[in-house]
């Protein structure tokens, strides 16, 4: 049994930018990473959060369309499945604080994951459940929102992802 570390973490980490590793075992660990990480979410005031933005490469994320802890659920491995067309919306990530952009995403989206009990679980999303899933499943291929923004939106982000890089690399570090 691994004790994870958990810390939110924001661009540029490298965990962020890399493709999460599956989940093998659902034991302990993984019970209270996701505790953990339904915390987290709340504390930021998020709907969703994927292990990386917990600094753990692994593949799990929460949502919670409220942003209520009560209401967060869980998902283990996901594969995901988008379809119904494509709407554009503003998206901000916890992960990248000060960037907002119009984000294309699938009107619709079904998930299939396992839940922490090892049972596997198939879930239909439509509007802001739907965003959630394809934004959190980015994250465990390593993409943020940054990278599917626009290029004039990418422009005005640069300064912003410019302060980011520069706080992370402060005095001390
Ligand atoms: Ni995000």
């Amino acid at each position: 049994m691994t004790d994870y570390e958990c810390k939110m973490t924001r661009f540029p980490e490298p965990v962020l930018g890399k493709k999460a590793r599956p989940i093998e075992v659902i034991d302990e660990s993984i019970r209270a990473l996701a505790e953990r990480m339904k915390e987290i979410m709340v504390d930021n005031k998020g709907v969703g959060l994927a292990g990386p933005q917990a600094g753990v490469d692994l593949r799990i994320f929460v949502v919670s369309t409220d942003g209520t802890r009560e209401n967060a659920k869980v998902y283990i491995n996901p594969k995901i499945e988008p379809g119904g067309g494509l709407t554009e919306n503003e998206e901000g990530c916890l992960s990248l604080p000060g960037i907002w952009g119009k984000i294309k995403r699938y009107k619709k989206c079904t998930v299939t994951a396992t839940d922490l009990d090892g049972n596997e679980f198939t879930e239909e999303g439509e509007g802001l459940l739907a965003r959630a899933f394809q934004h959190e499943y980015d994250h465990l291929e390593g993409i943020m929102i940054k990278d599917r923004l626009s290029a004039a939106a990418k422009l005005r982000a640069r300064r912003q992802l410019r302060k980011l890089q520069a706080e992370s690399s402060g005095p001390g570090e």
